[in-house]
């Protein structure tokens, strides 16, 4: 069997190079990377002693991977206090991505800025036009604002310190009226996911949405990330998922599974 089957699965150990600040609880971490990575795909981050999770890629640039994470518990926190040199490993990258296509319109909600970040650093690449949205609670949750900025994006923060004052789906219909859009990619809350994706059915547009679940093994084995109705794994089937895929999941906007398998709340 060729050992490049079982590369993406191997522990690559690298030191973090630069970190970029956010804010105290939202940091970009730069490590060495050549893999081949697709925006929408992850990497699984290990942190010795801590815990491994699953990141988005948030750019890729200068054989520099980029992964831009929110503080919400113990390793995310622990990430928090590492620093240019620290040792962290990295397996992957896993899942499917987005399928670039011209006049997309890109909308990312929180951390789901992450992916729909890379995916428009590709297709500015490509040179491949696009429409961006972006939404989060408060600027300063609001992750590459400038940079976004630049890349034309168009913001919502609920608190109205960056954009309109409201959620990103509010500026769906002005993103909408070109009516040039070819295909809706987004990530990001799921109660923000389910009303893209009814604005989307509602113009007969095709969609590529990323979704969370709690996740263990990243590689398909322990079911862990199975999407109710349909067996999707999240971690291989998706995180990206096409409408059709979509369609088969009945547990869409409940609750997550923690890491036991129940569901919160039940
Ligand atoms: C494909 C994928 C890509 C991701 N990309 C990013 C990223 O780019 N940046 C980032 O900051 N985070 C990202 N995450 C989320 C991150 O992996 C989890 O929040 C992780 O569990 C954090 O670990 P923790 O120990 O800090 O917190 P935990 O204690 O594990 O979780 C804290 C809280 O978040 C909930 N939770 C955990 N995982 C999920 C999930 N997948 N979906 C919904 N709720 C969850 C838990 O139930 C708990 O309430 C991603 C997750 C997936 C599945
Ligand atoms: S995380 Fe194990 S099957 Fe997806």
């Amino acid at each position: 069997m060729p050992a490049s089957l079982f590369e993406p699965g191997l522990m690559r150990t690298c030191r973090i190079q630069s970190v970029i600040v956010h804010s105290p609880s939202l940091k970009s971490f730069y490590l060495p990377s050549s893999l081949d990575a697709a925006p929408g795909q992850f990497v699984n981050l290990w942190l010795p002693g801590v815990d491994e999770k699953p990141i988005s890629i948030s750019g890729m640039r200068d054989g520099l991977m980029e992964l831009s994470v929110k503080s919400v518990g113990p390793f995310t926190r622990a990430l928090m206090d590492c620093a240019p040199g620290d040792l962290v490993g990295i397996r992957g990258p896993f899942g499917t991505g987005f399928s670039p296509a011209s006049n997309s319109l890109l909308i990312g909600g929180g951390t789901g800025i992450a992916p729909i970040r890379f995916l428009a650093q590709s297709l500015r690449d490509r040179g491949m036009p696009y429409a961006l949205v972006c939404g989060a609670r408060s600027r300063c949750e609001l992750i590459f604002e400038d940079e976004l900025r630049e890349w034309g994006c168009r913001f919502a923060s609920d608190d109205g310190t960056c954009g309109i004052c409201g959620v990103v789906t509010d500026l769906l219909d002005e993103a909408g009226e070109s009516g040039l859009i070819s295909v809706v990619c987004a990530a990001g809350p799921e109660p923000m996911l389910l009303r893209i994706m009814a604005w989307a059915d509602g113009r007969s547009l095709p969609y590529q949405i990323s979704f969370e679940r709690y996740m263990k093994c990243g590689i398909g084995i322990c079911g862990s990330c199975c999407l109710d109705g349909s067996g999707i794994r999240v971690c291989v089937e998706g995180p990206v998922l096409g409408k059709d895929q979509i369609a088969q999941v009945t547990e869409c906007g409940l609750p997550h599974r923690d890491a036991s398998g129940l569901r919160l709340g039940e």
